[in-house]
């Protein structure tokens, strides 16, 4: 049996009569770039995550680099964050002259809140909480370091849109929370997309100018800016697929509570899920041992898996080349990363494809 990690075409099939007639009617005015749809989802993202200003921008990468640049993150600041995220994370803090400072994971492959309060010096400015898998960090403790340090929070939510903390969306706890709306998120554009989230009307009004060359108005620059506005045409995909959101989260917490059945008496890790935790598995990544060899029987076998994520920013050239080799301690984000595997957990998977993937990894 073939069992795909993604559902993409299926997910268009769903919505693609609805969705052909709107995107019509959209670029029937004309207006590719700032149609009212594009205001109108601002306003739909906001209400959904009970925050005050929502802003389109064109990559989750865009989100994070204009959210730390609207808060006033310059050179030479640090921001703490982790080091087994996606590297656009740290790209971002990069992009606006700002130093990384990586602390390690905990098991539950989030920050460790523990170690925060050692990495923080006189240069830091903020920390940068990776809401990773779908999980959200605990939130209840960053926001008690930060207020202790005077620090800000910037938010990275690229993979935990619909993810709860204590009941609270994830994304509505700090200065600046940054989504992707990249084809791979479980809320997900047919191309790159990505937002802020916030409710200070300064750097909702900032980030608007920045995106559009730092313009208040047409001619006009404030500032010098950027070009990262978000399609029409995506905004009219999105606007709904949000209405189908909460079902693909629904189905993906129905799959992962069938995995995690078939692993309760194996040596797999399933995921680690605090009580607080609305978990939204934009991945289901679980621990194995021999894990290279696993993933070679299960691919063998046609079931598709991923590594989320095979390096560290840190052994990464990029970051290697920009801050040097990187000797801190991290042991668990090194252990981790050899033993993670991504299984599939699509909103298309049925229920047989599910037992096939559990019964195959528990014997492989
Ligand atoms: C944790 C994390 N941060 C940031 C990003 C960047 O988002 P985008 O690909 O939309 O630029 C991603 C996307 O994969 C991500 O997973």
């Amino acid at each position: 049996m073939k069992v795909p990690y993604l559902s993409l075409n299926q997910q268009w099939s769903d919505i693609r009569k609805e969705a052909l007639l709107l995107i019509d009617e959209v670029l029937t005015t004309g207006k590719y770039i700032e149609h009212e749809i594009v205001e109108s989802l601002e306003v739909e993202l906001a209400r959904k995550l009970g925050v005050k200003y929502v802003v389109l921008v064109n990559s989750g990468t865009d989100a994070l680099m204009l959210g730390l640049y609207s808060l006033g993150i310059k050179k030479n600041d640090e921001v703490i964050t982790v080091p087994n995220s996606f590297i656009a994370s740290v790209a971002a803090i990069q992009h606006v002259g700002a130093v990384p400072k990586m602390v390690d994971v905990g098991a539950d492959h989030l920050i460790d809140v523990t170690q925060i309060e050692s990495a923080i010096t006189s240069k830091t400015r903020a920390i940068m909480p990776v809401h990773l898998e779908g999980k959200v960090c605990q939130m209840s403790k960053i926001m008690e370091i930060a207020k202790r340090h005077n620090l800000l929070i910037i938010e990275d939510v690229a993979q935990a849109f619909g993810s709860k903390f204590s009941g609270k969306m994830a994304g509505s706890f700090s200065d600046a929370s940054c989504f992707s709306l990249h084809p791979l998120k479980n809320l997900n554009a047919c191309g790159d997309g990505g937002f802020v989230a916030t409710n200070s009307s300064e750097v909702a009004d900032r980030i608007r100018a920045l995106r559009n060359h730092g313009q208040a108005e047409r001619n006009s620059s404030m500032e010098f800016g950027f070009v990262s506005r978000f399609d029409s045409i995506q905004a009219a995909i999105l606007h709904i697929r949000l209405k189908k959101l909460d079902q693909v989260i629904a189905q993906r917490r129905e799959n992962a509570r069938l995995y995690d059945l078939a692993f309760a008496d194996s040596d797999v890790i399933t995921p680690i899920v605090d009580d607080e935790v609305f978990h939204t598995y934009h991945t289901y990544s679980v621990e194995i041992k021999n894990r290279d060899e696993v993933r070679a029987k299960l691919s063998k076998l046609g079931i598709d898996t991923r590594i989320h994520y095979p390096n560290l920013i840190t052994e990464q050239k990029a970051f290697i080349d920009k801050f040097g080799s990187f000797s801190e301690k991290i042991p668990n984000a090194i252990k981790q990363k050899e033993r993670i595997l991504s299984i599939p957990i699509h909103a298309h998977l049925k229920n047989n494809e599910v037992k096939y993937v559990a019964d195959q990894l528990l014997l492989a």
